[in-house]
């Protein structure tokens, strides 16, 4: 079937509609009997593949997300083209293998997300937020993103791993760049979206993951000499242990998942919260019982993350569509958490929704997001600093989207206090 343009998933301006315009979209796709299948377009350096089937019903993507050894992460679960392997694995660690090989290193660094560990960050990560809202109150009300939602998530992993608070901007420019490389204002092209200027883009992509590499090679490499008992200690030391390249595509890894999501959904919550007076009044008439509802509804709406990739090891069939060996199909989470025969008026914005089975940290299997519990501690306690000290914070007009098939980005989102 030919997609009709205000379809045509494969191409960049469909991204930058405006949001209700691409559920309407979804909605449309859903109805459909079978997944649709998109066309790719040519990527500069990596070629253009044949295309994908959009998956963009729950029972599909959840499926998809539990058969691993059908539905591979193999080549690459973030990227559309496919990359050669040794670039899939910098850019993407585990996220872009399988068992074994993806085990293994989730083993080794799971030690770091352990109850016990995020307990321990408890404290620090209620200091980090505090800090930041009180740069926030003397700064006054400007732009709520590069203020507040941004900054939280990157210091929380930066000091995970050790990385020293001079470095942590810097850490941030380029997980800018490496997830906002079709967006103008990252790359600082012009918007015309030429071969050239997505050459352009990958290049700068690839400058900014070279560097993250590099800054956290090199922390590797100081404490396989001298543990501190941090992090990175902990990855580089023992029996089962990471290489520096390991470590560093790891590194980018977290910082990219982590910091480049939780920050969206943090912003996204501050609209929708000012958008839903009812529902920001019943959560602060109980936020220690409401704020982890709240923040999984955040997450479900917003869907931080519209996107990952897998690829078919073989010819199989799945709800009524059959499938080759090799095909690709992307996860459209965000399609998903909006899907009507899972979610009763799913445009509804509503934290006491029970259950609320959203694929937003991805479906349920091997892959499942490894900082969700962390990302909805990063949220609760920078909602819990915001409004008790900031009462009448509000959002004020529409956010300024980031331009993307993948992350559903908010780059600036004025507010007021
Ligand atoms: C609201 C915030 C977040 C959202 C929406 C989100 C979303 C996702 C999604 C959809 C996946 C599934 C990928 C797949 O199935 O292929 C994933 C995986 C992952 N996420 Fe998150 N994430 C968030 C926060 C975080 C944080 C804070 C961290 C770490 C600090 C993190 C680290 C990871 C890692 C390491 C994986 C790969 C897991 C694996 O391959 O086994 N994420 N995330």
């Amino acid at each position: 079937m030919t997609l009709s343009a205000d379809l045509d998933l494969s191409q960049i301006p469909f991204w930058g509609l405006p949001q209700a315009e691409r559920m309407e979209a979804f909605r449309r796709l859903r109805a459909l009997e079978h997944p649709v299948f998109v066309r790719e377009q040519y990527v500069p350096f990596v070629g253009g593949g044949p295309g994908y089937y959009a998956l963009v019903r729950h029972a599909d993507v959840a499926e998809a997300s539990r058969n691993a050894a059908v539905f591979s992460s193999e080549p690459c679960a973030n990227s559309i083209p496919d990359m050669p392997r040794w670039l899939s694995a910098y850019f993407g660690s585990m996220i872009n293998m399988d068992d074994p090989r993806h085990a293994r290193l989730r083993r080794i660094v799971s030690r770091a997300f352990t109850p016990r560990i995020l307990s321990k960050m408890e404290e620090d990560l209620a200091r980090a937020a505090a800090e930041i809202v009180d740069e926030a109150i003397a700064e006054g009300p400007g732009d709520f993103v590069t203020q507040v939602a941004a900054r939280l998530p990157v210091r929380v992993i930066c000091d995970m791993m050790g990385i020293p608070a001079k470095y942590h901007d810097m850490v941030l420019r380029r997980t800018n760049i490496i997830l906002g490389n079709a967006d103008p204002e990252y790359t600082g092209l012009a918007p015309d979206f030429s071969r050239l200027n997505v050459a352009r883009g990958l290049v700068q992509l690839l400058r900014a993951g070279f560097s993250l590499n590099r800054l956290a090679a090199r922390l590797g490499d100081e404490r396989r000499k001298r543990p501190t008992g941090d992090l990175v200690s902990l990855l580089v030391n023992g029996d089962e242990r990471l290489t520096s390249q390991e470590l560093g595509s790891f590194f980018i890894l977290l910082v990219v998942a982590g910091s480049e999501t939780t920050r969206n959904a943090i912003a996204y919550g501050l609209k929708l919260l000012t958008d839903h007076p009812e529902q920001r009044e019943l959560l602060l008439s109980d936020f220690d019982g409401r704020v982890v509802g709240a923040c999984d509804e955040i997450v479900r709406y917003a869907t931080p993350v519209i996107q990952f990739r897998r690829t078919l090891t073989r010819d199989h069939e799945m709800n009524g569509t059959a499938y080759k060996k090799g095909d690709k199909v992307l996860l459209f989470y965000n399609s998903a958490n909006r899907d009507e025969s899972v979610f009763t008026d799913p445009d509804a914005f509503d934290i006491t929704r029970d259950p609320n089975p959203h694929v937003g940290f991805g479906g349920p299997g091997p892959h499942y997001c490894l900082g969700a519990h962390l990302a909805r501690r990063e949220m609760t306690v920078m909602y819990r600093e915001l409004f008790t000290r900031l009462p009448d914070i509000r959002s004020v007009g529409e956010p300024d989207f980031l331009l993307s098939n993948f992350i559903n980005g908010v780059k600036h989102l004025r507010y007021t206090f």
